[in-house]
């Protein structure tokens, strides 16, 4: 027996193994070839999804059955517009939506800039076989930020502090108005997180920490900005960042320049769902078109690769049936191998991924890898059929409605409604004396960093990622040009930004207004978030000036003030109110009376901190100011 086997393995004797081998390997590869084919067949055009007496469902299903595979993948990828390598990739690709990241600007920033950018990549889409219009999204969370003209409105964190959910869908329908007049269909808005930390650099993405209020004023958000009720196209909501995300540990990041973003979520599966899915339940009530899966992870998984919480929860459960976006890059973050992160992300329920630069590399994977059967054509199809019906509901592929003329961008209008939405946004937290409002004052000294600072009182995603510190906007008024407007004729009005006046030079009241210079992301996460020195020494010679002292928070957070805070006879908080400094003017003054409440709570010292959304301080010690709190 041993000899006959010997003298097989000899190369002679290979010789019947290899041929089966190169006949198994060849005929393989006819299948997959032939399969291929089989897959980019074209099946006979038919316009019937365009006909607008069918149901959106119909539409979908008709335009689905002429789509060739690669064409599907193509509705899968969302591109970073800079990473368009060719223009004619958008049709050859069926590229499913383009966006800009945060100062993602046309070569002229201007509101035309945008408008012929975006229709540019609109109408190169409709060149594609079959005509699918692309989505373009921008992070608009608070207005059109990347456009210098827009009316910029308070961060979230402003917003919930009104607590006011009118006054929400007011300014996302206006933020939709402003998009529309460019282009844009897309929002990544409303952000449905709840910071228990206030070292996180997004607390001001956030509406508050309360679940309940975050649930209510996220829907408002969803229905003003998705509103077809209001004459143009809609712009597609999309609720951010499932799940968690908000309790992330401290130095748990995924990325070495971080601290806490895109750290690991600490919380299990009961208060997953007690207290963040919540407002992600409420969200898809609304209607959102679109939910974005953060860049956290759950354990050891990304919540891309959470085919649980995606697919069961979110999908299943909730019955979500918009689309699922991940975020930037996240989808990569999942293995070393981008060929299996992909495989993973979509088995696991993401719909669209926002690359955002490989595309062809992309189709090709997704390609082969429903060829060779890991992930099903079923999968792909339900992806697909749920980027198309948000399309079709959004009215893409139907006669255009006309869009708002340009000039509603930064429009008098708007600007009013986010001067509103300041002053309803500002909280007031000590009052001694009843200093305000200040009423019969005569002299006033102003100073602080944040001033006369547009770029501070914006603070991150307003024209670059970062945001841009100083006075660049145009159009825009900051909180001392308001101070200037409202207060009662005859006050003599002195402005010094480090608070050291002329000798001899004193004021019935000194405003300090201070804060944090603007940051975005994981670059804003601090693990001690304070007053600058600067900033608490221009309050002290302020200090020594004025009769009585006010305090002005520019900020994205609570700040760890309890030292200073016996030394103010007033303190307002006015978060990141946005281009309309006149607002913050407004409260000072008694023009509005102070109504806001603080929306999230306020530590006395770093140690309290993470503190969980119903208040509990991980020292156990009292904080500072409760959430809730406004006089
Ligand atoms: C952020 C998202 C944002 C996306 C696109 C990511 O870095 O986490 O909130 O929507 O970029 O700009």
């Amino acid at each position: 027996m041993i000899q006959p086997l010997k003298r097989f393995f000899t190369l002679h004797g290979m010789l019947p193994l290899i041929l089966i081998l190169f006949v198994c390997v060849f005929s393989g590869a006819m299948f997959l070839i032939i399969q291929s084919k089989q897959y980019d067949k074209i099946v006979t055009y038919s316009g019937r999804y365009l006909n607008e007496t069918l149901s959106n469902e119909e539409r979908v299903n008709d335009l689905l059955s002429q789509m060739t595979l690669s064409e599907k993948i193509g509705q899968m990828a969302l591109v970073e517009k800079n990473s368009v390598r060719k223009s004619g990739d958008v049709s050859e690709y069926g590229i499913g939506g383009i966006l800009s990241g945060a100062g993602g600007k046309p070569d002229a920033n201007t509101v035309e800039g945008w408008r012929d950018m975006v229709t540019k990549f609109e109408q190169l889409s409709r060149e594609s076989r079959l005509g699918i219009p692309v989505l373009y999204g921008v992070d608009a969370n608070h207005g059109h930020g990347n456009v210098p003209a827009a009316t910029i409105f308070p961060h979230f964190i402003g917003l919930g502090a009104s607590g006011d959910e009118d006054l929400v869908a007011e300014v996302a329908r206006a933020t939709g108005e402003e998009l529309v007049a460019t282009g844009i269909n897309w929002s990544y808005s409303p952000t449905l997180d709840l910071p228990e930390d206030i070292r996180w650099g997004r607390v001001y993405e956030t509406f508050s920490s309360d679940p309940n209020l975050v649930a209510r004023l996220g829907s408002a958000y969803i229905r003003g900005i998705q509103n077809d009720d209001v004459g143009h196209v809609p712009v597609l909501a999309t609720a951010k960042h499932f799940i968690g995300a908000g309790s992330m540990g401290w130095e748990s990041s995924s990325n070495k320049n971080f601290l806490i973003d895109q750290g690991k979520i600490e919380v299990d599966e009961v208060k997953l769902r007690e207290i963040y899915l919540p407002p992600f339940a409420a969200a898809v009530d609304a209607g959102v078109g679109s939910v974005m899966v953060g860049l956290q992870s759950w354990g050891t998984t990304k919540l891309s690769a959470e085919k649980y919480l995606i697919t069961d929860v979110l999908k299943g459960e909730l019955g979500f049936d918009g689309f699922v976006v991940s975020d930037w890059y996240s989808v990569y973050e999942i293995s070393n191998f981008d060929f299996y992160s992909s495989v993973v992300a979509i088995n696991a329920g993401v719909d669209m991924i926002m690359l955002p630069f490989e595309y062809e590399t992309f189709v090709r994977n997704v390609s082969w890898a429903v060829k060779l059967r890991l992930i099903s054509e079923e999968r792909i199809d339900d992806a697909v059929r749920r980027i198309l019906r948000a399309k079709f509901k959004l009215g893409l592929f139907d006669e255009r409605k006309s869009a708002p003329e340009l000039d509603v961008i930064g429009s008098e209008a708007h600007r009013k409604l986010a001067r509103d939405a300041v002053s309803q946004s500002l909280v007031l937290l000590k009052n001694d004396s009843q200093v305000l409002p200040l009423k019969n004052v005569r002299s006033i000294h102003v100073a602080g960093s944040s001033a006369h600072n547009i770029g501070r009182q914006m603070g991150a995603w307003t024209i670059e990622w970062q945001g841009v510190d100083g006075n660049w906007v145009p159009g825009a008024t900051s909180i001392l040009d308001g101070i200037e407007e409202v207060s009662e004729e005859g006050t003599t009005i002195l402005f010094a930004e480090d608070g050291i006046f002329e000798e001899g030079s004193r004021a019935d009241v000194g405003i300090a207004v201070v804060g944090e210079a603007p940051y975005a992301e994981g670059w804003g996460d601090d693990p001690r978030p304070k007053l600058s020195d600067v900033d608490l020494s221009a309050i002290e010679e302020l200090r020594k000036t004025s009769e009585r002292l006010v305090v002005v928070l520019v900020t994205g957070r609570p700040l760890i003030i309890t030292n200073e805070l016996p030394d103010w006879d007033a303190l307002v908080v006015a978060w990141l109110p946005g281009s309309e400094g006149a607002g913050v003017a407004d409260g000072l003054f008694g023009k509005r009376p102070f109504t806001g409440t603080l929306p999230i709570h306020w530590p006395a010292i770093i140690k309290q901190v993470p503190v969980s959304t119903d208040g509990k301080t991980t020292d156990g010690t009292d904080l500072l100011f409760e959430r809730d709190f406004g006089l």
